[in-house]
């Protein structure tokens, strides 16, 4: 199995390039089910769960090409993909690929909304919670289809097609969203979606639909209006650039006092997480371009934060900057709101000398004046990063066990951060 080992406290400078959004990726490219004609993405980074998406839509028909590389491209650009799915062959989407990934649950939706009916099994994914999956069933239900669970699967069906309506979301949900759009636009009539998830992933989403002819209005809004169509088309749509990458990045810039800039970064993505880095003593330039981070002398100061829905500060960066506060002057307060089981970082770091107090939704951590190296292990997508990050201040080696978790939505990290001085790399254990 391999591990990453890291010898701490190296200063990073230098540029790291942002690649494209894996939680933006991924839904545009089940959004090629919707059409016969050809959706091509571009920037789309190499990951696992990238990979693991392609076989499950594989399964359903899509023809997947991979460009090969244009004269000029850097290595460091994403891919271009093109996804056909001129025929669906196949409307089940069998556990041991769903079970792996929770988005792939989301092809529920536009396999319903084409093929009147879809056999996807009960997600997996990060173990963050119980992260259950009714908004998304409900939001198809108020779109016409019938819904059964029979053996761990669920079935829906809508012979006649989907039907627009009223979708009110009793909570906030990235997925029930992304799944109340795709149903939503091949439904006949209009649909409003209410009380819609505004995380930017959503919009590239909605933003796409539009380019294969979708209508969307109040993209970006809690309201979303959609005029189903009978059909969509072929589209070339760029995958906007991974606000979670981009904060990591920061943050591990900044635990070692170094000076970065994050290539194609775009901050307009992260609002309220600049924010809280600003307040913690972080320089943050907006560059043209993108986003420098600087920390130059001095320790950083304590926050108190809670993770909300997009524009709030998310619950995909709250890992790393639990770790970015285990050094920071004072006690921060961590308040994690979206997932109930988002946490198991907090162990791992204490193996590094973290100082950190579970009670309840909230951590209070404490900052020491240095981190050790030890070993851990990675258990989580974000949690294993934020042990990358602690691993980069400590003193000494740290060796991360289970990397599979990294490499499911971090491109190439041990060589974006050993270009940059970190002394960082991927060994067989
Ligand atoms: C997306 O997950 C992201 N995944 C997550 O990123 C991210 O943490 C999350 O949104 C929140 O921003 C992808 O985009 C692939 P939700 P999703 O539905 O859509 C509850 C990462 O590390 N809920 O917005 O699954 C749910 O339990 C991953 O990249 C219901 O109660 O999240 C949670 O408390 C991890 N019923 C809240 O809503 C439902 O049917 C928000 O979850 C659905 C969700």
């Amino acid at each position: 199995m391999e591990q990453i080992r890291i010898v701490g406290g190296q200063r990073l400078t230098g540029t790291i390039p942002i690649s494209g959004a894996k939680n933006a990726a991924l839904p545009l490219m089940i959004a090629s089910l919707l059409t016969r004609e050809t959706l091509t993405l571009h920037n789309v980074p190499r990951l696992a769960d990238v990979n693991l998406l392609a076989r499950i839509l594989g399964n359903h028909g899509v023809d997947l090409t991979v460009a090969g590389k244009r004269p000029g491209q850097r290595g460091s650009e994403g891919q271009t993909f093109k996804l056909t799915a001129a025929e669906i062959v196949d409307t089940t989407a069998p556990y041991e690929m769903v079970s792996r990934m929770r988005a792939g649950f989301w092809v529920l939706a536009p396999l319903v909304a084409r093929c009147g009916r879809a056999k996807v099994s009960l997600p997996g994914g990060c173990a963050i919670g119980t992260r259950p999956v009714d908004l998304l069933i409900h939001t198809l239900e108020q779109l016409g289809a019938e819904i059964e669970l029979d053996g761990g699967y669920v079935i829906a069906r809508a012979p006649r097609g989907l039907t627009g309506n009223k979708v009110t979301l009793s909570k906030v949900s990235v997925g029930a969203t992304h799944t109340a759009l795709m149903a939503a636009v091949l439904a006949k009539g209009e649909s409003l979606i209410e009380n819609a998830a505004r995380e930017p992933e959503v919009g590239d989403l909605a933003n796409c639909l539009v380019r294969m002819g979708a209508r969307i209005e109040g993209i970006g809004t809690p309201t979303l209006w959609v005029q189903g169509r009978e059909a969509l088309y072929g589209a070339d749509h760029t995958v906007l650039p991974d606000r979670i990458e981009t904060g990591t990045y920061a943050m591990a810039a900044a635990i070692t006092g170094g000076d970065v800039l994050l290539d194609g970064a775009r901050p307009d993505l992260l609002q309220e997480a600049l924010q809280t880095l600003r307040s913690t003593g972080i320089e943050i330039e907006e560059r043209p371009g993108g986003i420098r981070v600087a920390q130059n002398g001095g320790s950083l100061q304590a926050v108190s934060v809670e993770t909300q829905p997009f524009p709030g500060f998310p619950t995909d960066l709250q890992a790393q900057l639990m770790a970015l506060m285990c050094t920071a002057q004072g006690t921060s307060q961590l308040r994690e709101t979206i997932f109930e089981n988002r946490f198991m970082h907090v162990q791992e770091l204490a193996r590094l000398g973290a100082k950190i107090e579970l009670r309840g939704d909230t951590a209070f951590v404490t900052g020491v004046s240095g981190l050790r190296g030890a070993q851990v292990m990675a258990t989580d997508l974000r949690a294993s990063v934020s042990l990358v990050i602690a691993g980069l201040a400590a003193q000494g080696e740290t060796t991360i066990g289970r990397v599979y978790h990294l490499d499911r939505g971090f491109e190439r990290i041990e060589h974006k951060l050993g270009r940059c001085g970190a002394q960082i790399e991927r060994i067989s254990g």
